[in-house]
């Protein structure tokens, strides 16, 4: 299986969502405050997508959208695999590309945010080569103001 990463462009929008919508639940549900499952609804994902293209790379797996990650200046934003893809090394090659991005934007570590009980991929993370670096509240963003979400800090030197 041939895995290519590139930019993603306006055209892969609805892919990107779907995927997002898709893993969202996965790795929030039970693991977020139900205010901000209420409004994480399916529209939400498309409506968000659109502004966050530049930001975000996809993988590609044949001509078929396999995941994605965002990276926003030393953050990692988003790391999300299609159900389908998962277990396959996909992930990794976002998570390896998203380091050298954060480089590439001037900085020598790369953060993220995981929800606390977000296990799957806590583990994803640990097994790539990044740190547990302590509890805080994450800010997430929305419409009404931000919703503070329990999360662990991870950081990796790229
Ligand atoms: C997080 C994610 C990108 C990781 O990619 P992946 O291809 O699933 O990664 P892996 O298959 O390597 O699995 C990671 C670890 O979870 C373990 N795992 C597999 N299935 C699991 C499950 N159902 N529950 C908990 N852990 C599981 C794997 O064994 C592996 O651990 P190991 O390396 O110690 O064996 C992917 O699962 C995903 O898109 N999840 C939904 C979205 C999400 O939560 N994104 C992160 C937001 S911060």
């Amino acid at each position: 299986m041939t895995i290519t990463l590139r930019a993603a462009v306006a055209a892969d929008a609805h892919a990107v969502a779907s995927i997002w919508y898709g893993g969202w639940g996965d790795g929030h549900f039970g693991n977020v405050p139900d205010e901000l499952v209420e409004i994480r609804t399916k529209e939400s994902f498309w409506d968000r997508v659109p502004a966050k293209i530049p930001d975000t790379t996809v993988a590609l797996v044949g001509d078929e959208v396999a995941g994605f990650v965002m990276v926003v200046a030393d953050e990692v934003e988003q790391v999300y695999v299609s159900g389908e893809h998962r277990g396959s090394g996909v992930a990794d090659a976002l998570l390896a590309d998203a380091a050298r991005q954060v480089k590439e934007n001037g900085h020598d570590q790369a953060w993220l945010a995981v929800a606390a009980g977000n296990a799957r991929a806590r583990r994803f993370y640990e097994r790539a080569g990044w740190t547990e670096n302590g509890a805080f509240d994450y800010p997430a963003v929305t419409d009404d103001g931000p919703i503070p979400v329990a999360c662990h800090r991870y950081v990796r030197k790229v």
